[in-house]
């Protein structure tokens, strides 16, 4: 029997929508309800106990929709939320952290592996946990960006000012020797041409949504919890809490789906 009760998928702000069309991807049949908390992004730089109030709002939220399961396609807020969103959901919440750190592992030769994130998620740990957690030689290497969001979120994802801040960025990392590097915020897949042509071929860059996609689709497939639309395709829905004409015309422009409406919610109610 197949579960056609959608799937949540929460960010920040846009850069979920990069796991959302992994999913799109993937898992054609799945419905997503996406929210990006755009009026509060970027989360980066608050504390961790403030992100978790936000991440347990929006997962009130997305359950008013009768979600089936939970990604969290936000770093910052995996790594202090996932633990509690667990124990107080009765459904699937899926990170994108251990996923991730599944992907550096597979895509290092040497261990030496880059981390570029958010500076709640370098100081979170968690990368560096995850990945000695599978391979304890390896050598990890983190580098918070707080520049990039910003940017992103204005949409400057192939600007010369943005090219420069990555070559500031990545610079230290790349004299460590790494050959994989770590998309580890959501948002940077929309960088990726710009952090490829500063890597060159000997860095492999890693999105960790490819793995989440994956234990989403093992996790659903466990409980015969996958969807099955038939020839129709899923009908999305859209959510943020900042300007939703900025938020359509974004995810239009990642998405390969015409995103005709955006809801705007009050996420403090929830
Ligand atoms: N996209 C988010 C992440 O994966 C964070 C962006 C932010 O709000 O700072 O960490």
């Amino acid at each position: 029997m197949a579960d056609n009760r959608p799937i949540g998928v929460f960010d920040s702000g846009v850069g979920g929508l990069t796991v959302f069309r992994e999913i799109m991807k993937k898992m054609p049949d799945e419905k997503v309800v996406y929210f990006g908390d755009t009026a509060r992004v970027p989360y980066g730089d608050r504390d961790p106990a403030q992100v978790v109030d936000f991440s347990r709002q929006i997962v009130r939220f997305l359950r008013t929709h009768n979600v089936k399961a939970v990604v969290i396609a936000c770093n910052t807020a995996t790594a202090p939320s996932l633990p509690y969103l667990r124990a107080e959901n009765d459904i699937p919440i899926i990170g994108v952290i251990q996923p991730g750190a599944r992907g550096a592992c597979a895509a290092s030769a040497s261990g030496k592996i880059g981390v570029i994130a958010t500076a709640g998620t370098i100081k979170s740990g968690q990368y560096p946990k995850h990945i000695k957690e599978i391979r304890p030689e390896a050598e990890v290497f983190g580098k918070a960006c707080p520049k990039f969001v910003p940017l992103i979120e204005a949409g400057k994802t192939h600007a010369e000012e943005t090219a420069a801040v990555v070559h500031e960025y990545l610079g230290e990392l790349k004299d460590k020797g790494i050959d994989a590097l770590v998309m580890g915020c959501t948002h940077y897949p929309l960088l990726r041409d710009l952090l490829q042509k500063e890597c060159g071929e000997g860095i492999t860059l890693v999105n960790p949504a490819e793995e989440t996609v994956k234990e989403l689709h093992e996790t659903l497939a466990a409980s015969d919890g996958l969807a099955s639309c038939g020839d129709a395709l899923p009908a999305h829905e859209y959510y943020c809490s900042g300007d939703p004409e900025s938020f359509r015309a974004f995810a239009a422009k990642v998405l390969p789906q015409e995103v005709s409406q955006v809801g705007v919610i009050d996420i403090d109610k929830y």
